[in-house]
């Protein structure tokens, strides 16, 4: 399930989670696509002083993808802070499903490296999507 790409997403991840604006939660996240032309989009996650306004960094990753002409996600890392896997959350589960496939693979990383990955259907099952419009 790891791909000859996981190490470039890695690092691609790794470095953007360096410029996260998380100065409320201190957890710095980065997040790295990979589209089907091989091109790989980045994300971290970018808080506000009124929290709710805070976006994960998933969510700043898709909107990179959407505007840089893009709309597929074929495989994914996250990396959060500490040493447990970075999930992602419930939210930028379905922000996922809008781009990704039922079976990309989400690798859950830390700093150190891989930890854990599972597919979009693990990690959102029985999941509404384009197709249940
Ligand atoms: N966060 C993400 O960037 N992605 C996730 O999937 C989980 C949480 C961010 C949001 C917030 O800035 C910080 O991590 C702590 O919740």
């Amino acid at each position: 399930m790891i791909s000859n790409y996981f190490d470039n997403l890695f690092a691609a991840a790794k470095a953007v989670r360096q410029n996260a604006h998380a100065p409320y939660s201190k957890f710095h996240v980065g997040a790295a696509f990979l589209t089907e032309d091989n091109s790989i989009i980045v994300g971290c996650n970018v808080e506000n002083a009124a929290y709710p306004q805070s976006q994960c960094a998933e969510a700043s990753a898709i909107g990179n993808l959407v505007s840089q002409g893009f709309n597929n996600i074929i495989e994914v890392v996250v990396i959060g802070s500490g040493d447990i896997l970075a999930s992602p959350c419930g939210g930028c589960r379905q922000r996922l499903r809008e781009f990704a496939s039922l079976d990309t693979p989400i690798h859950m990383c830390n700093i150190n490296g891989h930890l854990k990955t599972l597919t979009l259907a693990e990690l959102l099952p029985d999941s509404f999507g384009p197709e249940n419009l």
